[in-house]
């Protein structure tokens, strides 16, 4: 089952001469419970990419479906709710609330979900299978930058979200704990069943993935699929 599917995507910036097209008809699916990595150069347009299937800005042109549901037809309060219940989005800056706690990060997204399951007890059983439940009650702002990747992991799943999206979320942590923090939420997206899309230009992640897209200047230019033998 695809979780993602998007057709013919295309965006735009600026006016005039100066208008330049960033995102050049792009045409991409993910299926539940798979990894994919885009690569390419900074300024290929993999953030404007991810941003739109993100549900965070709207194409110009193309459509997307999110778990069969086309995200081109919601209002905008329609996106926002839609994007709580069924996006996990993962920043390379972490993007955490510094005076709250490791777990009272994971346990606010929940309570802005309206659900019961932001008690401490579900948000405990996130941490534990990311590794950091000794940290809960850590305020985040003195967490590692490796253990504030697994808590902004842990917030991005903690509604089981059909499609979790990082952003070069291994851009500010060093070799091992990049490495560590990608296995953990590759193995967590998998064992959700979600799909996942990882952009980076950390070609450590390749090993990850089950397939990777590489993008110039808008475009998805090659795509390899990984074999099982490289695993
Ligand atoms: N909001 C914006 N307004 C104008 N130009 C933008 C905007 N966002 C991105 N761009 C431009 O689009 C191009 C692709 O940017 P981006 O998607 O961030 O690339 P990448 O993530 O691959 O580095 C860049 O040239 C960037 O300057
Ligand atoms: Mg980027």
């Amino acid at each position: 089952m695809n979780v993602l599917t998007a057709t013919n995507l295309t965006k735009s910036f600026g006016t005039g001469e100066s208008r330049a097209t960033v995102v050049q008809n792009i045409h991409l699916s993910v299926r539940a419970g798979e990894t994919v990595l885009i690569s390419g150069p900074s300024g290929s347009g993999k953030t404007t990419l991810l941003t739109m299937l993100g549900c965070m800005a709207r194409p110009d042109g193309g459509e997307i479906q999110i778990q069969n549901v086309n995200v081109n037809s919601l209002s905008q309060a329609g996106l926002t709710s839609f994007r709580l219940r069924h996006i996990g989005f993962i920043f390379q800056a972490f993007r955490l609330i510094p005076s709250l706690t490791a777990i009272e990060n994971v346990q606010l997204t929940m309570n802005l979900a309206g659900l019961h399951s932001g008690s401490r007890k579900a948000c405990m059983l996130l941490l534990e299978e990311l590794g950091i439940a000794a940290k809960a009650d850590k305020k985040s702002e003195v967490l590692s930058g490796g253990e504030k990747q697994r808590v902004a992991i842990a917030r991005a799943i903690a509604l089981n979200p059909g499609l979790i999206l990082a952003d070069e979320p291994t851009g500010s942590l060093d070799g091992a704990s990049g490495k560590a923090a990608t296995a953990a939420l590759v193995k967590t997206a998998k064992e959700k069943g979600a799909g996942l899309i990882i952009v980076s230009h950390d070609p450590r992640i390749e090993l990850f993935a089950d397939r990777t897209l590489h993008m110039e200047d808008g475009r998805i230019t090659e795509e390899s699929r990984r074999t099982p033998t490289s695993a």
